[in-house]
């Protein structure tokens, strides 16, 4: 295969690391699964279909399989959602609570004209009104298209454009980043707080809410119609919109089950907004379907409050990502012994690869190790993971996922043998595989380019004994906190500053976030380089696009390079950030 263009982040191994550490488990050790290899070897995703009402009614939405076949069962009074946020709220919600509140909610889209297929957008702050929007949305048939609440205008202009959202759920504070005039397809706002409603195209989720029933059928669906859509971003071009179906509940429910190791008397913090696919795969749609209670946080980050939310409400599984225990590490031993968080037995780890030293500092505190699952907002469901029953080296990614295949391949779809590089891909047909790019069939294909296999888009190498280790990204998309920021909106942000010529953008390896973004900037005449600048460029990207996008470096250049077709050379900018010789560059422009 060509070289990565990422630096691999743990150097390239061409050997399995000889000084290999193991995390052990005790033999006998009670995980839903307990014997990967004879599962792996006989599993059948048909059976999964059996535990969902709709595998005999044939009447499909996930909404009956995660909230209302609970309510109608000794579950009704069992806590779906415990809420609480710095200081105001305090709330708990049962089985029983969102089934009346998604349907109210159906209601209200229902009465707004929003139809089977219509996507509606989801702008809210993490608070219980998110879920129940998502899952109201989904009752009526219709597409959530969640958007992450640090999302400025170009970002949500881009998101709904290409959606043509009809609808969207916001608050009085968040609406001012909806450029209307741009959004021809949005005709009405449904805004969660507002005092009343100010104008014609809005209306006020809690008016609406308390004239609404507390019953709405379900829209019934076929299990190829559409559950959800999460833009990301990838290389190139603007964020696109990875559509799931219905049927990927049947992904997501399995995972949950036998990586997350999820029980019936099990409390599941997931740390991650869904405003990204962590946040409903795994904060929704799994342990929903499963019937377990969930716990979501409002705010900031604050480790304070989060070994307290830990005991507070006896998690017993964390799922959270690398960056989060990176900071938690950073703010000290001694916090999380004034804690007890005993009530821990199982930990999980997403979004970028999690670093020895950051797995042994949890297992420190906790006792228990993190255990990776990679996947992405296109594979729906976690595919390589490490398991609860399962001893596996430390720093490896996983092994795939019972029932689906990632491996390693060569430029030509060859599978390559143990300790050698390559593209990480995954045969077709797993339960959460996205259904398209919405609007974008070119791009969907474009992860079909090796016959045969789904290209991730990572690099990773397998080991003699079957494990996966994840090496680094083979293009230039960022992962900075684990958000995946694609480097072409940065640019397009920062090229619409009145002082910026051009700008190519990276990112740059970073100890606590995985990376920080870097800009190297061309200015344009009469503006000179200076600190203030700097500043003033990195606020209009946090102002326009999202905080989480903004560089957070900036470097001021006579020229950006580029090849003579125009494309902005990043592998030379890589170069150029760590002093290194840039290499080959005849295809520069002059
Ligand atoms: C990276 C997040 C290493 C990877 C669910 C992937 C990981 C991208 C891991 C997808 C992991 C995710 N170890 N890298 N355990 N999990 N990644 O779409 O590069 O936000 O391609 O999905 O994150 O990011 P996305």
């Amino acid at each position: 295969m060509s070289s990565p263009a990422t630096p691999p982040q743990n150097p390239p191994s061409t050997d399995v690391p000889p000084t290999i550490e193991w995390q052990r488990k005790p033999a006998g050790i009670d995980a839903n699964l307990r014997d990967y290899d004879s599962v792996a070897s006989t599993f059948d995703w048909k059976t999964v279909e059996r535990e969902f009402d709709w595998s005999w009614t044939q009447k499909v939405n996930v909404v009956h399989e995660a909230v209302d076949r609970h309510a109608v069962s000794w579950r009704k009074n069992k806590i779906a959602l415990y809420y609480t946020d710095d200081d105001r709220r305090d709330e708990k919600y049962t089985f029983q609570d969102l089934k009346i509140l998604t349907s109210r909610f159906a209601h209200v889209l229902k009465r707004l004209g929003v139809k089977t297929g219509d996507r509606v957008g989801v702008f809210l702050p993490r608070t219980p009104e998110l879920y129940i929007a998502i899952l109201g949305i989904n009752r009526v048939g219709a597409i959530p298209v969640p958007l992450f609440e640090a999302f400025m205008e170009q970002a949500i202009e881009d998101r709904l454009g290409n959606s043509e959202a009809v609808v969207c759920v916001t608050t009085p504070a968040l609406k001012d980043r909806i450029p209307r005039a741009k959004l021809p397809a949005l005709h009405r706002l449904i805004l969660v707080g507002a005092a009343g409603e100010s104008a014609d195209h809005e209306v006020s989720y809690e008016q609406a809410m308390a004239q609404a029933p507390d019953w709405v059928e379900p829209a019934w669906l076929t299990i190829d119609d559409g559950l959800i859509i999460h833009y990301t971003s990838g290389s190139t071009g603007k964020s696109k919109g990875a559509l799931h179906r219905q049927y990927a509940m049947v992904g997501h429910y399995q995972t949950s089950k036998w990586a997350l190791d999820l029980r019936e008397d099990d409390t599941l913090w997931c740390t991650a907004d869904p405003g990204w696919v962590t946040g409903t795969s795994y904060g929704i749609y799994g342990p929903w379907t499963l019937g377990i209670s969930s716990v979501v946080i409002g705010g900031r980050f604050d480790p304070d409050r989060w070994y307290q939310t830990i005991q507070r409400y006896q998690v017993t599984m964390w799922y959270s990502a690398p960056t989060a225990y990176r900071m938690l590490m950073s703010a000290g031993d001694a916090l999380p012994r004034q804690y007890d968080l005993s009530s821990l037995r199982h930990i999980c780890s997403v979004g970028e690869p999690l670093n020895p030293e950051a797995l042994r500092w949890v297992r420190q505190i906790t006792g228990i190790a993190p255990h990776e699952t990679w996947w992405m907002t296109e594979t729906g469901m976690q595919l390589i993971c490490n398991y609860r029953s399962l001893d596996f080296p430390i720093g490896c990614t996983g092994k795939p996922f019972p029932g689906t295949s990632a491996t390693v391949v060569d430029d030509q779809g060859k599978e390559l043998p143990p300790g050698q590089l390559g593209n990480l891909v995954v045969k077709p047909g797993w339960p959460s595989m996205m259904k398209e790019i919405w609007n974008n069939p070119a791009k969907y294909q474009e992860y079909f380019r090796i016959p045969g296999w789904y290209v991730s888009g990572d690099t990773a190498y397998k080991d003699e004994h079957g494990y996966l280790w994840y090496q680094g990204r083979a293009d230039d998309v960022i992962k900075t906190a684990g958000e995946r920021v694609g480097p072409f909106e940065v640019e397009s942000a920062l090229v619409a500053h009145p002082a910026v010529a051009e700008a190519g953008v990276i990112g740059k390896p970073d100890e606590v976030r995985g990376q920080i973004i870097k800009a190297f900037i061309a200015l344009r005449k009469g503006h000179q380089p200076s600190e203030q600048l700097k500043q003033e460029i990195a606020t209009f990207v946090k102002n326009h696009l999202a905080a989480h996008a903004a560089p957070r470096e900036i470097a001021f250049v006579d020229k950006v390079p580029k090849t003579r077709s125009g494309k902005i050379m990043r592998r030379v900018l890589r170069a150029w950030d760590l002093g290194e010789p840039v290499g080959d560059i005849s295809t520069m422009e002059e």
